[in-house]
C-alpha cells in the first residue's frame, strides 16, 4: 500500500509524471494536488486500468486548505513539480522569487500533515528550493533529512543519453555508469565518467563539451521551447526513476546490487557520515548531490565519490566551482525561511 501525492500535479512536469505513477503497480492511491484542473487530470488517469486509485484535489479558494490537506493525508510520499518554469533567457535561481514562496507552504502543510512522508523536490532553483524545504521543516520540529530528496536525476539521464550519444553506446546500459554530483544547475552540474563506464574514456576535446552539455541541457530545452518553458518530459521521467526507486524501497526492494545508485540532492549532516564527508571533502557545504542507498522510504547511506568512486583532478576542480554556487543559494534559501513566517 504505497499513497503517493503529487504537488503541481496539472503542470506540464506533473501531468507526465503522474501519468507515469499511475502505471506503478505498487501505488496504491495517487492525489494529484494543483490549483488549477487537478480535478480534470485525475478523471483522466482514473481511467487507465492499473490499481492505483486516482483523485484530484483542488482548493476552492487561496484560503482553503482542505484540498491539500486531503491530498496529504496519510501519504508515503510527496513528490513537488509545483511551480513556474523559466523562459529563455532565464537561470534557474531567476525563478527564486516565485517559487520559494510555493515550496515554503507546500512543505510547510506536508510538515503538519504527513511529517513522516519522503519528500522530492523537483521545483527550481533545486540548489536553494531544498534548503528552503530543510529550514521550514526545522522550524516546525519535524525535519526528518534521510527524506527529503533533491531530485537531481535529470542530469544523469542526460549524461547517460549524451554520453552514449558520444561513444555510439546504448544509453541503457550506462546507468549506473555515470554518477552525477554536486547540485542542479549549470556549473554546480559535475558529472564523473572517469570509472568503470565500459565505454572508455573521452577525448579531451569531447570532454568539455559533454560537461558542458550535461551541465547547460537544461538550456537546450528553453531555448527550443521558445517562452513554452523548459524541460517538462524529460523532467517527468527522470522524476519517475527516481520516486520508482523509493517507492520500490517502500515495498521491500533493495538497491540493486552492481550498480551505482542515482544520486540525490541531500541534507549531509542528518545522514551517517554526512558531516565528516561535507567537513573534509566540501568545504562544510552541507547540501550536495551524492549517490544515495535508500531502504523503506529513507537514505540508510551515500556513496562518497571520493572515496569509493574515482574523481580525477579535472573533477575536483569542477567540483570546487560547484561548490562557490551551492554556498550561494544554501544561503539565499535558509535566509528566505529565516525571515518567513510559517
Ligand atoms: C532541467 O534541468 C527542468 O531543471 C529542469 O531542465
Amino acid at each position: 500500500m504505497v499513497k503517493v501525492t503529487v504537488a503541481g500535479a496539472a503542470g506540464g512536469i506533473g501531468q507526465p509524471l503522474s501519468l507515469l505513477l499511475k502505471l506503478n503497480p505498487n501505488v496504491t492511491e495517487l492525489a494529484l494536488f494543483d490549483i488549477v484542473n487537478a480535478k480534470g487530470v485525475a478523471a483522466d488517469l482514473s481511467h487507465i486500468n492499473t490499481p492505483a486509485v486516482v483523485k484530484g484535489y483542488q482548493p476552492k479558494d487561496k484560503s482553503d486548505k482542505s484540498a491539500i490537506t486531503e491530498a496529504l493525508t496519510g501519504t508515503d510520499l510527496v513528490i513537488i513539480p509545483a511551480g513556474v518554469p523559466r523562459k529563455p533567457g532565464m537561470t534557474r535561481a531567476d525563478l527564486f522569487n516565485i517559487n520559494a514562496s510555493i515550496i515554503r507552504d507546500l512543505v510547510a502543510n506536508i510538515g503538519r500533515v504527513a511529517p513522516n512522508a519522503a519528500i522530492l523536490i523537483i521545483s527550481n532553483p533545486v540548489n536553494a528550493t531544498v534548503p528552503i524545504a530543510a529550514e521550514v521543516l526545522k522550524k516546525l520540529g519535524v525535519f526528518n533529512p534521510k527524506k527529503l530528496f533533491g531530485v537531481t536525476t535529470l542530469d544523469s539521464v542526460r549524461a547517460e543519453t549524451f554520453l552514449g550519444d558520444l561513444t555510439n553506446t546504448d544509453p541503457t546500459k550506462l546507468k549506473g555508469k555515470i554518477s552525477v554530483i554536486g547540485g542542479h544547475s549549470g556549473d554546480t552540474i559535475v558529472p564523473l565518467i572517469h570509472y568503470d563506464t565500459g565505454v572508455g574514456l573521452l577525448k579531451d576535446s569531447e570532454y568539455g563539451d559533454f560537461v558542458h552539455r550535461v551541465q547547460f541541457g537544461g538550456d537546450e530545452v528553453v531555448k527550443a521551447k521558445n517562452g513554452a518553458g523548459s524541460a517538462t518530459l524529460s523532467m517527468a521521467y527522470a522524476g519517475y526513476r527516481f520516486a520508482e526507486y523509493v517507492i520500490s524501497t517502500v515495498t521491500g526492494g533493495a538497491t540493486p546490487a552492481g550498480r551505482v545508485p542515482d544520486s540525490s540532492y541531500i541534507y549531509l549532516p542528518g545522514i551517517p557520515g554526512g558531516k565528516e564527508f561535507s567537513e573534509k571533502y566540501l568545504d562544510g557545504v552541507d547540501f550536495f548531490s551524492v549517490p544515495v542507498v535508500i531502504s523503506q522510504g529513507e537514505i540508510k547511506s551515500f556513496i562518497n565519490p571520493f572515496e569509493q568512486l574515482t574523481v580525477t583532478d579535472q573533477e575536483k576542480k569542477l567540483v570546487e566551482v560547484a561548490l562557490k554556487g551551492l554556498k550561494g543559494s544554501i544561503t539565499q534559501g535558509t535566509e528566505f525561511v529565516t525571515g518567513s513566517k510559517l
